[in-house]
């Protein structure tokens, strides 16, 4: 994968050089990084993968990490490494708004499988997949902390919890009749208990 990630730096250095973040994006990049002392912006990292993320329509193309990696001064393969580490990553195109559910023991004891089932009937899709419209990608992730609220799923800044299939077609109704695109950067953080 890296040799991949190599080979499209190599063919799209082009590409790679027309990225560019908005002027606020690169604004909250710069404050992020201020507060790491020289030689450590490594660690800002994360933060700035998600606004690069949310900058490119919610996932992350080889130009974009070899972006972060010129403005953090390290290695593309390094910014790489973490990208491909974290679920809330994502290195292909995705659909506007990314239903996350979790799979692990809690959620699965309390019906994960129901929700992931209902959700690809419902959308068409499978998991990892997105609707021919654009909308939603369903993505099964590990643990992601609310285990006392299982089943849950996550999209965007939002959590979702104590979740049925009711509660399901009722969120996705509103996210489509939103229309617009979610993001971990957004700040309409929702807990829908
Ligand atoms: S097991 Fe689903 S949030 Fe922890």
């Amino acid at each position: 994968m890296g040799a991949q990630v190599h080979g499209v730096q190599k063919f799209d250095k082009e590409k790679r050089q027309a990225i560019q973040f908005s002027e606020k994006a690169m604004e909250e990049i710069k404050e992020i990084i201020s507060h790491y002392p020289d030689g450590k912006q490594k660690s800002a990292v994360i933060p700035v993968l998600h606004i690069a993320q949310a900058e490119n329509n919610g996932w992350l193309s080889a130009e974009v990490m070899d972006k972060v990696a010129e403005l953090l001064k390290i290695k593309s393969i390094e910014v790489f490494e973490v990208a491909s580490f974290y679920s809330m990553f994502n290195l292909k195109p995705v659909g506007k708004c990314v239903l996350e559910v979790c799979r692990t023991s809690s959620c699965w004891l309390c019906g994960a499988e129901d929700v992931v089932r209902h959700i690809e009937k419902k959308l068409g899709i499978k998991d990892g997949e997105t609707t021919k419209d654009g909308m939603f990608t369903l993505k099964t992730v590990e643990c992601l902390g609310s285990c006392g609220t299982a089943p849950m799923l996550q999209c965007g800044a939002s959590y979702h919890e104590n979740l049925t299939i009711e509660k399901v077609d009722a969120l996705i109704d509103k996210y489509r009749s939103e229309g617009r695109s979610r993001f971990y950067t957004d700040k309409d953080y929702q807990n829908t208990l």
